[in-house]
């Protein structure tokens, strides 16, 4: 059986875009106090630039309490003093366009910190002023408006609603938080707050930035009434009354109108987590969002005929709606996917891991899944999201001391939860140098383990077979082979155990299998995730064109 998706329109680069996540906490620190910074960052671009990526999507780097690692915004218009000043800022977006690479800034618009003055103006004033409007205060229920207003639980565990003091110092009006207490929700059915995020899209979009990769772009929107949610807490993508309501896309239609207003191609990508697919490609409609990202791929288990079924159903979900698909591993928020892939496919991660985590994986096990996967990744049609450290097969940091622990999940729910900072961890750069070269004092905001100094950048550019030699070498083929609009088609040959597909020249092959299977006849291996001779074993995968094409 053969399968066939057409190519896109290449014209737009964010269609086939490979875009680097940096994480600018844990990336480089300038200055050594432990916390990396813009300057960090601009410092290090030239590698990036190395690895071949197309584009560096950064995570919020906004004045902050960073009770949220900065996804708690108390300015949207400036730069956490700690990241350094818009100058850096400015300097950074220089420097990546002059090595040819886009910036895509992270905007947060479902909630502010509650330091932000809105915030802060809102609890000044009086129940039903224009200012407690921005955000959704309600009176509590039962006796004495004593209870929350709903059911409704925090993502971090815990109420969504905390209860103020009123000026008068009598006990008041309750406020949503989706997120931490320290982070209130918008009330986007007010046009002063529209108002507001399309003056800050034109602020970041005049300062030259390429796009946005937008927060929690499924809950800024809340059923009228606010009724009780019928859903579990941790079930991410049921339907509730907070997530992917109807309206949330005119919100995205209005954007993309304020976008169109600029030179060349800016993009907004959409943090999505909605299913089924058909559902989640409703964001990346030709009037609203340009991507959304591919959780769905990204939860789909090692496991081959699941993913053929992922890898389906996406390019035929966003190509009805004439969007690339995304496709996307890891990120800031998951368990690294070179520990993920070694758990037994129905472990389910999304609360982070640690020390007392059953099964924990064996790693040289699951950093040869995630290279063949990433190999399997890169080989698809559409747009490709990494993240810092991955490129390095950097593993989720499990041995994180409590104290250490910085995540509001793990403070919210007294441990219950390890949440995200095993993935969070400052990455090596010298195997030699204090904090593996994040910086020069050894400083570090995470403690890093003591046996990092194998992954570090420095050791993996002298070794062919490291997993950085490995990045570039498919990077540089995935240009070359023009991948990213390529069509892929499905071989006879591709069971239920081995993924064998073409893309233009290129022949992929990732063996999901528990045994050897031989490498197709007439071809030549461009690269490889490992091993070698005329047989794949199992979880490795491989790129190949016809012998005397390489
Ligand atoms: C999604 C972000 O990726 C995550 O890190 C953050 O905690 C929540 N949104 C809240 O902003
Ligand atoms: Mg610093």
């Amino acid at each position: 059986m053969s399968h066939s998706i057409p190519a896109a329109d290449t014209s737009e680069w964010w269609r086939t875009a490979v875009i680097y996540q940096v994480y600018p906490r844990s990336f480089a620190d300038s200055d050594g106090d432990g916390i990396g910074d813009l300057p960090g960052v601009t410092a290090r671009l030239d590698a990036l630039a190395a690895l071949g990526v197309d584009a560096v999507w950064l995570s919020p780097f906004y004045p902050s309490p960073q009770n949220d690692a900065g996804y708690d915004v108390a300015d949207y218009c400036d730069i956490e003093p700690a990241y350094g000043t818009l100058a850096d800022f400015d300097a950074l977006l220089a420097r990546a366009h002059d090595l040819g690479m886009k910036i895509i800034v992270d905007l947060v618009p479902n909630h502010s910190s509650s330091a932000h003055r809105w915030f802060q103006e809102a609890l000044a004033s009086a129940p039903g002023s224009p200012e407690r409007a921005r955000y959704l205060f309600r009176a509590g229920r039962g006796p004495e408006g004593a209870q929350a207003p709903n059911n409704w639980q925090s993502c971090f565990g815990g109420p969504a609603w905390t209860r103020v003091v009123e000026p008068d110092g009598t006990p008041g009006e309750w406020y949503l938080h989706l997120f931490d207490s320290s982070q209130p929700d918008f009330d986007w059915s007010n046009t002063w707050v529209r108002e507001r995020f399309r003056e800050i899209l034109r602020f970041w979009l005049d300062r030259g930035v390429d796009g946005f990769r937008v927060d929690v772009a499924h809950g800024l929107i809340k059923e009228d009434g606010l009724p009780d949610n019928p859903a579990g807490p941790d079930d991410f993508f049921a339907p509730t009354p907070f997530w992917a309501q109807d309206e949330v896309h005119d919100v995205y239609r209005d954007w993309r109108e304020v976008l169109e207003e600029y030179d060349g191609d800016r993009m907004m990508c959409g943090e999505v987590w909605v299913t089924p697919l058909s559902k989640l490609a409703t964001w990346v409609r030709p009037d609203e969002m340009h991507q959304a990202f591919n959780f769905v791929y990204l939860s789909t288990a090692w496991d081959a005929a699941a993913l053929r079924t992922s890898i389906d159903d996406s390019l035929a979900a966003f190509h009805e709606v004439g969007a690339p698909s995304t496709w996307v591993l890891s990120n800031h928020d998951v368990v690294r996917h070179a520990t993920r892939l070694g758990f037994a496919p129905d472990a389910w991660l999304f609360h982070g891991i640690g020390p007392a985590t059953d099964g924990l994986p064996d790693p040289a096990l699951a950093l040869k899944r995630a290279r063949a996967a990433i190999l399997l990744m890169l080989a698809l049609p559409g747009s490709a999201y990494l993240y810092q450290g991955e490129e390095l097969g950097l593993p989720e940091a499990v041995d994180i001391p409590d104290e250490a622990r910085q995540d509001p999940a793990w403070h919210r729910t007294g441990g219950e939860r390890y949440g995200r900072d095993g993935c969070r961890v400052p990455i090596p750069w010298d195997a030699d140098s204090p904090a593996y070269g994040f910086n020069e004092t050894g400083a570090s905001w995470l403690p890093q383990p003591s046996d990092w100094a194998v992954y570090a950048r420095d050791v993996q550019e002298q070794d062919p077979a490291s997993t950085l030699s490995l990045y570039r070498a498919a990077l540089a083929l995935r240009r070359t082979y023009v991948l990213g609009s390529g069509t892929l088609r499905w071989a006879d040959e591709s069971d239920e155990d081995v993924l064998i597909f073409g893309n233009g020249e290129v022949r992929v092959v990732a063996n999901l299998s528990a045994v050897g299977v031989p490498l197709p006849e007439g071809f030549e291996v461009v690269v490889r995730s490992g091993g070698v001779g005329p047989v794949l074993g199992p979880d490795e995968a491989a790129w190949l064109v016809s012998a005397g094409r390489s």
